[in-house]
């Protein structure tokens, strides 16, 4: 079983930017935390700054599920959208920060209609409540 986890634009700066939407932990140890929750799962992390390499990524990569923070693009990304639209596999959105109760920009969400679920709002443990998501749904 591989999971594909794939983060956005500015998720490279976890640790550093904004803790109270965002957290504490740094990307390389939220993606050892999620390694070390899951250890019958195989990962695939890719996090990039561009829209084009993201949608490259879906493209090309192999896995059973995905999990998606795609960051700002989220609010304005069609082309990103109509990536996952395409894509027959299990996709899952993730958010750190509760996207709902933030600026009326953020409440724009392209993607949402085009993934399985959305778990957000909860840090880290969103990752962790998508991937249980995931897993269950293909048990
Ligand atoms: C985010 C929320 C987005 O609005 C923001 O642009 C991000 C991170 C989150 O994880 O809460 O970069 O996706």
């Amino acid at each position: 079983m591989t999971i594909a986890i794939l983060n956005g634009p500015n998720l490279n700066m976890l640790g550093k930017r904004n803790p109270a939407h965002y957290g504490q932990m740094t990307l390389d140890e939220l993606d050892n935390y999620i390694d070390q929750t899951f250890i019958d799962v195989d990962f695939i992390f890719f996090q990039s700054n561009h829209e084009g390499q993201m949608i490259d990524f879906l493209q090309s990569a192999q896995f059973d599920g995905l999990v998606i923070n795609a960051g700002a693009y989220t609010h304005t990304s069609i082309a990103l959208r109509d990536a996952l639209e395409s894509i027959d596999k299990i996709k899952v959105e993730v958010h750190l920060s509760n996207i709902y109760e933030r600026e009326a920009f953020r409440k724009v969400n392209y993607i949402k209609d085009v993934v399985d679920a959305s778990f957000f709002g909860k840090k880290a443990q969103s990752y962790v409540e998508a991937i249980t998501y995931i897993l269950e749904k293909l048990s």
